[in-house]
């Protein structure tokens, strides 16, 4: 149980965004009333501290930004002394609180940005452009930045949609300072669909290579998801090769779902409720969650990756 160091919290299976690697165009939603209460969840949090050496907390969703009240549940985490409270967000509605966010405590934000084009970027958010939601990213992006925010994009590469936007997105990174990080398209759920469009990590580097020269290995965390490179010419960014190299012996990650189940893996179909159970039934459903972690990665898996959180 000693390597369990980061908690990934699903605050909503929900989200205005319909990234096609993620969401059908109809997704079904939990019902609200299904979704554990911030007190819940903090309860919760506070029982896994004390058996878990846990140092960081990454609040996921869906769309997390569509929980009422998430900026006093922030601050309690806050309280609660983690070294580092992370958000995942599509950014449309980050701007307008991004301020009061900082003041509850929150250190870095993993914002999706998947292309700066915006015929491509509405055509993977699948949102119409009248909801302006290419120019909320953007406006967050600078914002957070501003207010001192780490920040890190998140962009899942499909290839005949966005396979043009590495060198404009590692452009803007050098710009506004943000650390850009590419993703292998995962093949589970809805992706699987998908899978022709595949851009792998080799061509990606194909890619970064003819623009920026040679790239050396970064040294990163052991448990680190992203293989983080450096060009000659002092440019940063990550690549997530979860189909080509898929990092799972390392994962020190544990899930939980706005429904209240704990995943020891993204790719494991069933969750273990944590509902309404003793401290001693708890520990037991921490123990075997964490025991379905598999040694390596599960291919096809049926996940519903918006309940469960990237
Ligand atoms: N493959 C890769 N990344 C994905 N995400 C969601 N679905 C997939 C998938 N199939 C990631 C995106 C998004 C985050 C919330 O989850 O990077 O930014
Ligand atoms: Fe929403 Fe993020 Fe899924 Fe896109 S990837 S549909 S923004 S939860």
């Amino acid at each position: 149980m000693n390597s369990i160091q980061k908690l990934r919290i699903s605050l909503t299976d929900a989200c205005n965004f319909r990234c096609p690697y993620c969401m059908p165009l109809n997704p079904k939603f939990q019902a609200k009333m299904d979704h554990l209460s911030f007190e819940e969840i903090l309860q919760t949090v506070r029982r896994l501290k004390n058996i878990l050496p846990l140092k960081q907390i990454r609040l996921t969703g869906g769309e997390p930004l569509l929980r009422p009240r998430i900026v006093g549940f922030i601050h309690e985490l806050h309280l609660m002394g983690f070294e580092d409270i992370g958000l995942t967000t599509n950014g449309f509605y980050l701007k307008e609180n991004l301020l009061s966010l900082k003041e509850a405590g929150l250190k870095s934000i993993n914002l999706s940005l998947d292309s700066l084009n915006e015929e491509s970027f509405y055509k993977l958010a699948r949102v119409k452009p009248t909801t302006n939601a290419y120019k909320k990213v953007i406006d967050s992006l600078i914002m957070a930045k501003t207010l001192g925010f780490q920040v890190k994009t998140n962009t899942v590469l499909m290839k005949g949609y966005n396979d043009d936007q590495i060198i404009p997105i590692l452009e803007l990174s050098k710009r506004l300072d943000f650390y850009p990080r590419f993703l292998e398209l995962m093949s589970l759920g809805e992706a699987r669909e998908y899978k022709e469009n595949l851009m792998s990590m080799q061509e990606m580097l194909t890619v970064i290579h003819k623009a920026y020269g040679r790239t050396r290995l970064q040294h990163s965390p052991k448990d680190s998801t992203s293989v983080n490179l450096k060009a000659e010419t002092g440019l940063e960014f990550g690549i997530i090769a979860s189909e080509t190299e898929p990092f799972c012996q390392n994962c020190s990650r544990l899930r939980l779902s706005a429904d209240g189940k704990l995943y020891g893996c993204l790719m494991k179909d069933e969750g273990i409720s944590i509902k309404n159970c003793s401290d001693e039934e708890f520990k037991h459903k921490v123990e075997t969650a964490i025991l379905m972690k598999p040694y390596h990665r599960i291919y096809n898996a049926d996940t519903v990756m918006h309940s469960i959180g990237g």
